[in-house]
């Protein structure tokens, strides 16, 4: 097989970056890419435990490279946990990095390129220091909206519409967004806003970015096309390659997806969607980093009680904050509704969930990647976002495309319950057929002749280029 390229892949190391890059990964190494994909120790253990990333999954041309021992593996639904990380990353990452791509320089297999997560200072100083300034594309695993508001925050603190006043639930307009005017709010904004080093870390890294060689987006020209020509003006080149779980889903044309989860997935909770009607059920699911306080236990828990629903909830085991042995009881009237109508798993096989036809709708906390598969689902969301990007994703999914309701930070049981029944039942079929119409671009967008099929082609020819640019510096 003739040698095409080594790529370097350097992801953030979290739930959804790693699944969103190893979907990544998986796409190249199918079209003949050699892959290195560097995780911290913790991760890698925990992948090869739990998932086939290494056994049988990607041909013999990946390979899961493990960080030495140091890098932070605590909580990360902090600024303090999220700093910590960032700056292990660079003191004990980045010199790796460097040592790994030199000592790899004579092997034959050279690296071609690097891709990058977050962290693209990391990426752009390592390339600078390679005998052949690795070409760096930086693949953004957030919406193209939050993407492009983390880039205009230096336009909001020189307007003076940042940092925030007050506690940020305030609904004042936020004018300095380009193609974001008529709808952003303080409220939307994401909650990192509020810190300064958060927002100068977030808009630096962004702004670097405009450096790099191309920019990759997990999404797609239908959905988010009005915010990617603003980002456009700014970045040499975009590539969209999203839904890409759906894309790599239909490359494989199987029907299991290869699990990325850094948990053990319950999978009876199919058998049990398996017995209920269609569109029926809601799936709770606050994604891999999110926590609530038991108040906000009680208060979905209820709500979904009293909705009358089928729910499938994920309580991962780390959902609630200051969780300790001794805490009250499960109220009766819970564990009765719950028996009646509910099914709870620690973690589950979330796009099988997704697609499922018994699943009617998704309260989730707006991330990324599962505002994206539930969009390609075609399964309408009620919206409750904890921080980062999920704020913006959240106004884009109640306000712009119009597939859920964005409930923000309100959290008691007659208003979870009053979204569910609005979402299921009141205005089910309005929410559906949207949901399902946005379902179908998603679709055509990752088949042969749609965007992000287009555009993950033009991808991989300049990566191709690259490398035989590359090959004549040796
Ligand atoms: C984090 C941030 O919270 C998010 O805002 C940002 O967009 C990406 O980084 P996370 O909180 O993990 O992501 O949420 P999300 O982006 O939704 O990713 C969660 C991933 O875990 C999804 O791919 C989902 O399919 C998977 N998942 C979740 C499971 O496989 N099983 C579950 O039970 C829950």
């Amino acid at each position: 097989m003739e040698f095409i390229g080594h790529i370097l892949i350097f992801p953030f190391p979290a739930q959804s970056h790693l699944n969103s890059m190893l979907k990544l990964a998986h796409l190249l190494d199918l079209s003949n890419f050699h892959i290195t994909f560097f995780v911290p120790s913790n991760i890698h253990a925990r992948l090869l435990a739990l998932t086939d990333v290494d056994s049988g999954r990607f041909t013999t041309r990946f390979r899961l490279q493990s960080f030495p021992p140091g890098i932070y593996d605590g909580a990360l639904d902090s600024k303090e946990g999220l700093l910590e990380l960032c700056h292990s990353l660079h003191t004990i990452g980045k010199p790796f990095l460097k040592q790994y791509i030199a000592q790899n320089h004579d092997s034959g297999l050279p690296f071609t390129c690097f891709i990058s997560d977050l962290l693209v200072s990391i990426a752009l100083d390592v390339s600078e220091e390679c005998f052949n300034h690795l070409p760096v594309y930086y693949f953004r695993t957030i919406s193209a909206c939050a993407f492009w508001t983390y880039f205009s925050l230096p336009d909001l603190f020189e307007a003076g519409e940042l940092p925030i006043k007050g506690n940020g639930i305030d609904s004042s307009p936020i004018t300095k967004v380009k193609g974001m005017e008529d709808f952003l709010r303080v409220r939307d904004l994401p909650p990192f806003c509020r810190d300064e080093d958060m927002a100068v870390l977030l808009y630096t890294e962004t702004r670097l970015a405009v450096q790099v060689r191309g920019l990759i987006l997990n999404t797609f020209e239908d959905l988010e096309g009005p915010i990617l020509s603003h980002i456009r003006t700014k970045y040499p080149k975009v590539y969209t390659i999203g839904p890409l779980h759906a894309r790599l889903k239909a490359t494989l044309a199987s029907k299991s997806t290869h699990s990325n989860s850094l948990w053990e997935e319950d999978e009876t909770c199919m058998a049990w969607l398996d017995s209920q009607e269609p569109r029926s059920v809601i799936y709770v699911s606050f994604g891999s980093i999110s926590v609530i306080t038991r108040q906000q236990l009680m208060e979905f828990w209820y709500g979904l009680v009293n909705s009358g629903k089928k729910f499938l909830w994920v309580m991962r085991s780390d959902l609630v904050a200051g969780k300790d042995d001794e805490e009250s009881p499960i109220p009766s009237e819970l564990k009765e509704g719950t028996k009646a109508n509910g099914y709870i798993v620690g973690w589950a096989p979330q796009e099988a969930v997704l697609d499922h036809l018994a699943v009617g709708g998704f309260l989730t906390h707006s991330g990324w990647n599962s505002t994206l598969e539930s969009i390609a689902a075609g399964v309408p969301m009620i919206c409750w976002p904890f921080f980062a990007d999920q704020q913006t994703n959240s106004r884009f999914v109640g306000e712009v495309w119009k597939v859920g309701l964005d409930m923000k930070d309100v959290c008691d049981r007659s208003s979870v319950e009053e979204l569910i029944r609005e979402l299921m039942e009141k205005r089910k079929g309005e929410f559906l057929e949207r949901a399902e119409n946005m379902g179908k671009l998603a679709k055509e967008a990752i088949s042969e002749g749609g965007s992000s099929y287009c555009n993950f082609d033009c991808l991989i020819q300049d990566m191709i280029k690259v490398n035989e640019a590359t090959r004549e510096l040796l």
